[in-house]
């Protein structure tokens, strides 16, 4: 695992936009593995600047998302197909038909899953990106889940909801569930950047890079990839300084 710690999240999204851009500068048509939250914002909005600026395309580029909220979809604010919208796909000149995120208002989650998984199959994620939870879950891989899943069905664990919180007008309103693509998918990718930002991410970083590799610490799996780059920003990297 190769480690970065730059001084704030400014710079940490900045040197993640650098991984990036080199992956797609080499390869045009890369798929890209893309995460929500907080932590691949700033990102983002590099990605958006260098396209608006310096007319990097992203014409042949394919997206996949980790995850979704199971309820929640196209037109809904909190979802994340919404989120990725927002933050990137309209603003760069991707095919929004070559972006896809699993659809947590499928009739038949179960069999969304499935159909998501072919997709990941036929595909070589090029570079994912990830963030991390304050327990260690990548994707929504709560703790405890098998390093062999594939994309499935998840219960929230309370910690996860109580963190999401922020981003809803209440806690009630914060999803129970959502699809996620499993461990196994994520471990595919050729190249995996992990971002993370914050006091609060300190001791899942901690426990990522040093600890037991074990199902209960889900981001602890990323020693055992070949090609991992961690990005933090000083307040996440304190328990590994
Ligand atoms: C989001 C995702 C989650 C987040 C994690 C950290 O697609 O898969 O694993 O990356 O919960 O969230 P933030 O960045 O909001 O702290």
């Amino acid at each position: 695992m190769q480690i970065f710690i730059e001084k704030d999240y400014d710079a940490m999204s900045v040197k993640a936009f650098e991984v990036i851009k080199e992956v797609i500068s080499a390869n045009p048509n890369a798929v890209l593995g893309l995460a929500t939250g907080s932590s691949p914002i700033g990102l983002y909005k590099e990605m958006v600047k260098d396209h608006k600026e310096n007319g990097t395309s992203y014409k042949n580029v394919k997206s996949v998302n980790l995850d979704e909220y199971v309820g929640l979809g196209e037109g809904d604010d909190q979802s994340y197909v919404t989120f990725m919208r927002e933050n990137l796909f309209n603003h760069v000149d991707i095919d929004l038909s070559n972006t896809r995120l699993p659809n947590g208002k499928a009739s038949d989650l179960q069999k969304e899953c499935d159909d998501y998984n072919a997709y990941l199959d036929s595909l070589q994620i090029d570079v994912q990106v990830l963030g991390i939870g304050s327990n260690g879950h990548i994707g929504f891989n709560e703790p405890g889940t098998a390093f062999d899943s594939v994309t499935h069905i998840v219960d929230l664990t309370e910690n996860t909801i109580k963190d999401n919180s922020r981003l809803f007008n209440s806690i009630d309103e914060v999803p129970k569930q959502a699809l996620s693509m499993g461990i196994a998918n994520i471990m595919k990718a050729k190249l995996i950047i992990l971002v993370a930002s914050g006091k609060n991410k300190a001791d899942a970083i901690k426990k990522t890079v040093r600890g037991k590799v074990s199902e209960e610490v889900p981001a602890s799996i990323l020693q055992r990839h070949d090609n991992v780059i961690l990005i933090c920003d000083k307040e996440a990297a304190s328990s590994i300084l």
